[in-house]
């Protein structure tokens, strides 16, 4: 062979193996015809999804139907994707049934990144504390999906139409305004707040009634199922462990480190949504991986709380783990990213904070709590109920007693 054609052949072969090693995909599981790996989801995602992690590995690439998919299980897969790598995903799928429900994309929690959304979390954050004080086409339109979508999507509408109704008249225009001062103070509702914006108090920022309609489907959906679910969960893991509720109980009111300790470890245990999505915007080069542009990313919350290589027992419910320890939900330690974090972290985490903290407060010290017919919290039963927050199964039924303090 002329030395021409080896050194020819060898730089293709180093030139296609150097390709290889870049372009290379996570580890996948094997797929089926049409679904992908979609039968492996399961009734309860995140825990299937945990179970597979074992056997391919904290960064996994599945294929939901034609969508390829990133699964992260991992706090430091997780810290690539939400801290090193977090403008590369930040976007949203965009799914067809979340473009019907969310009014085709006209809000904070599935808008993709970019100016538009930018401009909307900022009004959504900025009057936030209001609340303070007050593969779906290959199936979906047999199986009834697709009807059942469009049921939802046009009672959606006469709800989301019925809200608006009611404020729309009550809030005054820019020009109204300015006549009579005292009709800005009367505004008091988050609605009332987007309403005001639309009809031009707030020089500058303009949104239309499609977006107001949007940002509050964004709290009614974004965060009152979370809260609830949350609120749930940590009266479920007091009455089960009573020595917690005992501890909790005589804590000082004005400063409870425990009671936030309580609450950490119960969104450790059960983040209401334990599963959040992104979208790769661009293609990005993750940890020796070639991922492409709009490969969806499911962040496993419920599995990284349980990621050994940050914590001890992590199938313990022990809220003293938290105890002398700088670890927060905050968006800064990704063992512990129930709110997410980096661009698109919850914007509702200091309003969820405050109101879980005051009313477990309220209802631990002014009550004492028991199961029905004298069953034992240790017997409670915490399966799980599937759907986008993972609640209980179960409704949980029990007997308040006015503490004997308050008595
Ligand atoms: C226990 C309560 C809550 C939990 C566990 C929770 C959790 C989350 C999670 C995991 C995300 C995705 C973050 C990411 O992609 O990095 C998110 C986003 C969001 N949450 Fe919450 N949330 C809660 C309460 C709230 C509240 C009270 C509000 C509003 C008042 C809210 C509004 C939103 C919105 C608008 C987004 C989308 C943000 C964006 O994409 O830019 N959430 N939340």
């Amino acid at each position: 062979m002329s030395p021409l054609l080896s050194f020819s052949f060898a730089w293709r072969w180093l030139t296609s193996s150097s390709t290889r090693k870049t372009k290379k995909s996570p580890p996948s599981p094997p797929t089926l015809p049409i679904i992908g790996n979609l039968h492996q989801l399961g009734q309860l995602p995140h825990r299937s999804l945990w179970n597979l992690s074992k056997k391919y590995g904290p960064l996994m690439l599945l294929h939901l139907g034609s969508k390829p998919t990133l699964v992260v299980s991992s706090a430091d897969v997780a810290k690539q994707i939400l801290k090193t790598h977090d403008l590369a995903f930040s976007d949203k799928p965009a799914l067809t049934s979340l473009k019907k429900i969310f009014y085709d994309l006209n809000d904070v929690l599935t808008l993709p990144y970019g100016d538009q959304w930018r401009k909307l979390r900022s009004v959504f954050v900025h009057d936030c504390w209001v609340l303070n004080t007050n593969t779906q086409v290959w199936i979906n339109s047999l199986n009834g999906y697709n009807a059942a979508l469009d049921n939802g999507v046009r009672v959606r509408d006469e709800v989301m139409d019925a809200i608006i109704d009611e404020h729309l008249n009550k809030v005054p225009t820019a020009a109204q305004s300015e006549t009579n001062s005292s009709t800005a103070s009367s505004r008091h509702s988050f609605v009332d707040n987007m309403l005001s914006i639309y009809k031009g108090n707030s020089p500058g920022v303009s949104i239309d009634l499609v977006s107001v309609k949007a940002l509050t489907l964004d709290v009614f959906t974004a965060a009152t199922e979370t809260s609830t679910t949350a609120l749930v969960w940590i009266m479920t893991e007091l009455i089960k462990h009573p020595k917690v509720m005992k501890k909790l109980q005589d804590e000082d009111i004005q400063k409870m480190p425990y009671l936030k300790a309580v609450i950490n470890e119960t969104f450790r245990c059960h983040p209401p949504v334990s599963i959040y999505v992104r979208s790769a915007r661009e293609r990005v080069n993750l940890m020796g991986y070639e991922i492409q542009p709009d490969t969806m990313v499911l962040i496993n919350a419920w599995a990284i709380g349980r990621d050994p290589s940050y914590w001890d027992e992590p199938e313990k419910y022990m809220p003293e783990r938290f105890l002398n320890s700088s670890v927060d939900f905050k968006g800064f330690d990704f063992q512990f990213t129930p709110f997410g974090a980096g661009r698109r972290i919850c914007p509702g985490i200091g309003f969820a904070e405050a109101s879980i903290k005051y009313t477990i407060a309220n209802l631990v010290h002014k009550f004492d709590w028991a199961l029905p017919d004298g069953a034992k919290g240790e017997e409670i039963d915490v399966s799980e109920k599937p759907g986008i927050t993972i609640g209980k199964k179960y409704p949980l039924i029990v007997v308040p007693t006015l503490s004997l303090s308050d008595a």
